[in-house]
C-alpha cells in the first residue's frame, strides 16, 4: 500500500498519543477505587495481550498432576513447537448440521498451526475466513434424484435462516449420518485435484483430535515408510468380513496411493456414487474402492491410531507406552483441554497413552462414583438364581465367570457394590514394606539390636539379598499380572475390567430402589501398583502397521 507522507505522520502522532494514554492510565490505575479497579484490570489485561504475552492460571493444573503440566499458561505463540507439516496434507470432514459446533475449536487450536488444510461438508459454507467445500457438489444428479438420503441435502440449502434454526438434533441427527456415506470417494477426488502430490493425507472428522507432534515424527522418522508406497493406514474395523479404517479415528493415504485410486481410475468416483445407496458406511466403501482398484489393504495402526478419548480410554496392558496419534469422539471442550494439555506440558518428550492417563485422567480417579458408567464390563458375575440370569442383559451373561472358577469373594460379587468392590482387592500384592516388616521383625526377636546393625547384616548377607530380590521381582510380575482394575455394579450384576478408564455419568434411575443404581469404582491401590510395577515407559513403543 502506498502511504502519503502526511498521513504516515499522523499514524505517528496516533501511536504517540496512545502509548501516552496508556502510560499514564498504568501509572494511575492504582489509585482507582475498588470497582474501577476491576474495570480497569480487564482492559490492563487485553492491552498486555495485545502486546504478546498473555500468561493465564493453568486450569487444567491440580493436585496429582503438578508434575506433568506447568502452573500458568503462556498462550503467546502456541506454535513455537509446532513440527514441520511440510508434505503432508489434513483434510477434515464434517456436515453442515454440526460445522459451526465443531470446527471453530479446531481453527482456535491446532488448525491454526497448520499452514494449510481442507474442510469438506455436504453444503458450500464460510467460517471466519476458511472456506467449507461441499463434497457433494459434483454428484451426478441422476444418482442423488431418487434417493431419500439425498432430503436432507436438499433441505440445508433450502434453509432460509441458519442450519441450526432449520435443523431437529434427533431427526437430521440419523439423516447427516445417511448423507455422510456418499462424501468419502468424491472427497478423495476433489482432495487430489486441490492438492495433489503431497506425500501424506491425513483423513480426519470434525470430532477427531490430531497430535501433530507424534503424527509428524512417526510418518518421517520412527515409521520408516515411504510415502511413494501405497499406503492406507489405520484402526481397523470389520464388517461383513471387510476390513476397513474407522473413519472417526482418522485414517493415513500416501500420496502415491491417492493418486493412483483417482487418476488412473476415472470411474471409481461414480461407480460408488451409485453404489452409496446399498452400504452402510463410507469408511468402509473407501476400503472396497482402495481394494478392488489399487489391492492395497489396510495397514492395522492401533491403538497409535484411536477410536476413544482421553476419559473412555481403556488404560493398562498395551495402552500405556504407546504415543497416541489421534483421538476420536472428541467434543469441543475436550478438543481444546488435550490441546492446553499439549501447550502446557512440562516436557516435549513424545506423549504416550500414559501421559494422558497422568496428566487428565489421573486427578480424577476416586474410590467410587454413583451414577456412573461404562466402565466395567470385562468379566461379570451374575446371581446364579435362574430367574436372576433370565433377566440379565446378554452382554453380562456372556462374560460371567463359570462357577468353578471363582473364589469365595467372587462368587458373592453380585450382591451388593460393596461385595462387588471386593473383587479387585484378592488380586492384591504384599509391597516392599511388609517383607521389610516380616525380616526385621524376626531378627529383632533374636537379637534386639539397633535397626541399623540389622540393615547392615541384610545388605551384607548374599542370600538374604538375593531371597529379597527374587521376592520383589516375583511381586512386580504379580503387580503386573493383574487383571482387575475397577468394578461396576447395577441390578445385582457386577463386572470387573481388565483395564482402568473414567467413564461418564449414568442418569440417575426414576425409582429409588438401591438396586438400579449405578456404582462405579477404581481399585487404586491395584492401579497405582500396576503403574509402578511398569516403571518409566524410557522408550516409547511406536506401532509397525501390519
Ligand atoms: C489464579 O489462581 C489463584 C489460586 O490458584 C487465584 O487466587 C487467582 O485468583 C487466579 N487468577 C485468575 C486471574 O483467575
Ligand atoms: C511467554 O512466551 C513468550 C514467547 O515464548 C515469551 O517471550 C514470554 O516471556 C513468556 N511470558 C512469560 C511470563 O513467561
Ligand atoms: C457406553 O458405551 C457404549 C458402547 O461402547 C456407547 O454406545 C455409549 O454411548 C456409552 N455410554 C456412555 C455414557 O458413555
Ligand atoms: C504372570 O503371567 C504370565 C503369563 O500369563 C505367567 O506365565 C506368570 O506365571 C505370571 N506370573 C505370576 C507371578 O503370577
Amino acid at each position: 500500500m502506498i502511504v502519503s507522507p502526511s498521513s504516515r505522520r499522523l499514524k505517528i502522532i496516533v501511536g504517540i498519543a496512545a502509548v501516552g494514554l496508556i502510560a499514564t492510565y498504568v501509572h494511575v490505575r492504582p489509585r482507582w477505587n475498588q470497582a474501577t479497579f476491576d474495570y480497569a484490570r480487564d482492559y490492563y489485561q487485553s492491552v498486555s495481550s495485545y502486546f504478546g504475552s498473555p500468561v493465564y492460571n493453568n486450569t487444567l493444573y491440580t493436585e496429582g498432576n503438578e508434575g506433568m503440566v506447568s502452573r500458568y499458561y503462556n498462550s503467546s505463540s502456541p506454535c513455537a513447537s509446532f513440527p514441520n507439516t511440510d508434505g503432508v496434507l489434513l483434510v477434515m470432514k464434517t456436515g453442515a448440521t454440526e460445522a459451526f459446533d465443531r470446527v471453530p475449536t479446531h481453527l482456535l487450536t491446532t488448525l491454526s498451526c497448520l499452514p494449510d488444510f481442507l474442510i469438506f461438508s455436504d453444503m458450500e459454507q464460510q467460517i471466519g475466513p476458511y472456506h467449507i467445500y461441499d463434497a457433494l457438489a459434483e454428484f451426478e444428479e441422476s444418482a442423488k434424484a431418487h434417493n431419500a438420503d439425498f432430503d436432507l441435502y436438499r433441505d440445508q440449502k433450502e434453509c432460509p435462516v441458519s442450519q441450526k434454526s432449520c435443523v431437529d438434533a434427533k431427526r437430521d441427527g440419523q439423516k447427516a449420518w445417511n448423507l455422510d456415506k456418499y462424501k468419502f470417494l468424491p472427497m478423495m477426488e476433489q482432495t487430489w485435484r486441490l492438492r495433489p502430490g503431497r506425500d501424506w493425507y491425513i483423513f480426519a472428522e470434525a470430532d477427531t483430535y490430531v497430535f501433530w507432534a507424534n503424527v509428524i515424527q512417526w510418518l518421517k522418522k520412527e515409521s520408516r515408510l515411504n510415502p511413494r508406497e501405497k499406503l492406507y493406514l489405520g484402526s481397523r474395523s470389520f464388517i461383513g468380513g471387510t476390513p476397513f479404517a474407522h473413519g472417526g479415528s482418522g485414517y493415513i493415504i500416501s500420496g502415491t496411493l491417492l493418486k493412483h485410486l483417482i487418476e488412473y481410475h476415472p470411474g471409481v468416483v461414480s461407480q460408488y456414487n451409485v453404489k452409496g445407496a446399498n452400504e452402510c458406511c463410507g469408511d468402509l466403501m473407501l476400503a472396497q474402492a482402495l481394494e478392488e482398484y489399487e489391492n492395497v489393504k489396510i495397514r492395522q495402526t492401533w491403538p497409535m491410531i484411536n477410536g476413544e478419548k482421553p476419559s473412555t480410554l481403556p488404560y493398562g496392558p498395551g495402552h500405556w507406552c504407546e504415543p497416541i496419534l489421534t483421538m476420536h469422539h472428541m467434543n469441543a471442550e475436550e478438543i481444546s483441554t488435550v490441546w492446553q494439555f499439549e501447550q502446557t506440558r512440562k516436557t516435549d518428550r513424545t506423549l504416550m497413552i500414559k501421559d494422558l492417563y497422568e496428566g487428565l485422567i489421573k486427578p480424577k480417579m476416586q474410590v467410587s462414583r454413583q451414577n456412573w458408567d461404562n466402565l466395567s464390563d470385562d468379566v461379570c458375575y451374575l446371581n446364579p438364581d435362574p430367574q436372576a440370569q433370565q433377566r440379565a442383559d446378554g452382554h453380562s451373561k456372556e462374560r460371567q465367570k463359570k462357577e468353578d472358577e471363582m473364589n469365595d469373594v467372587e462368587k458373592e460379587a453380585w450382591k451388593s457394590w460393596e461385595n462387588c468392590a471386593r473383587v479387585c482387592e484378592t488380586e492384591d500384592v504384599p509391597d516392599e514394606g511388609e517383607w521389610e516388616r516380616e525380616g526385621i521383625f524376626g531378627r529383632e526377636n533374636e537379637s534386639p539390636g539397633t535397626a541399623i546393625d540389622t540393615e547392615i547384616a541384610e545388605d551384607t548377607s548374599p542370600s538374604d539379598a538375593a531371597a529379597r530380590k527374587a521376592w520383589k521381582n516375583s511381586m512386580n510380575e504379580k503387580k503386573r499380572n493383574r487383571t482387575c482394575f475397577q468394578y461396576r455394579w447395577h441390578e445385582e450384576v457386577c463386572c470387573t475390567a481388565k483395564s482402568f478408564k473414567l467413564g461418564a455419568p449414568k442418569t440417575e434411575p426414576d425409582n429409588s430402589d438401591l438396586k438400579a443404581k449405578w456404582v462405579s469404582g477404581w481399585h487404586l491401590k491395584g492401579i497405582n501398583d500396576w503403574i509402578d510395577a511398569m516403571g518409566e515407559c524410557t522408550k516409547p513403543t511406536w506401532k509397525t502397521p501390519d
